[in-house]
């Protein structure tokens, strides 16, 4: 008899198992949510990864003039490269916005492995939203009309004396301080631009 009772209770168990996703009421409403957050992220990624050589990285903070003190932003920041360096380098702030979540967790693991926790960060956020305000060096390696997009945000939110380091593309008539080619280790020459936030009178 008893027997028999656990015989039906484990075949009750078994058949539970294989049934009750079927019924789960809320699944199919899970499902599509995870399905439209993967698509969201997707949709909103309008810069591919492809990093900025390390050499190109340390002349684009280099002309930037980071100092102590200094707030580096990075948008899409890719595998961490950028704010890594402005914090190993300089020992300042920085800090990432990044959309795609495997470049999320690479760059979180790389800068834990560096050691730089308590400076630098990884932000999930789509580039177009992000207050740009504590930022005092703020550094892209975009696209030209991704740059022209944000350009109207960058002049308004960044206070005097904020830097702009753009790897490879202008911003369209707003003149650069200064642009230098920089070799890559293919040989290649990398431009690099370089804008200063002027106040209101224009210094
Ligand atoms: C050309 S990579 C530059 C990576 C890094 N800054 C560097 O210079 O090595 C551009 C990065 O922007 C990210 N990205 C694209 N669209 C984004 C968005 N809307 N919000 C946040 N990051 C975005 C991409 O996933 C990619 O990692």
């Amino acid at each position: 008899m008893a027997k028999l009772r656990w015989f039906l209770l484990t075949g009750l168990f078994a058949v539970l198992a294989i049934v009750w996703p079927a019924l789960d009421p809320a699944r199919d409403g899970r499902h599509a949510v995870s399905h439209a957050q993967e698509k969201d992220w997707e949709s909103k990624k309008i810069v591919p990864f492809v990093p900025t050589p390390q050499e190109v990285v340390d002349r684009m903070l280099e002309l930037a003039q980071v100092k102590k003190g200094d707030v580096v932003y990075d948008l899409g920041s890719g595998d961490g490269r950028i704010v890594i360096t402005a914090a190993r380098k300089f020992g300042v702030r920085a800090v990432g916005f990044e959309i795609d979540p495997d470049l999320i967790k690479e760059s979180r693991e790389n800068i834990k492995k560096a050691g730089l926790e308590h400076l630098a960060e990884i932000r999930e956020q789509d580039i177009l939203t992000v207050d740009l305000s504590p930022a005092t060096v703020l550094t892209m390696y975009l696209l030209p009309s991704v740059n022209l997009q944000l350009r109207p945000k960058v002049q308004k939110e960044l206070r005097a004396g904020a830097r702009v380091v753009s790897h490879a593309f202008d911003m369209g008539d707003w003149k650069a301080e200064r642009v230098e080619q920089v070799k890559d280790p293919a040989g290649f020459s990398r431009t690099v631009y370089l804008w200063r936030i002027r106040d209101r009178a224009g210094r």
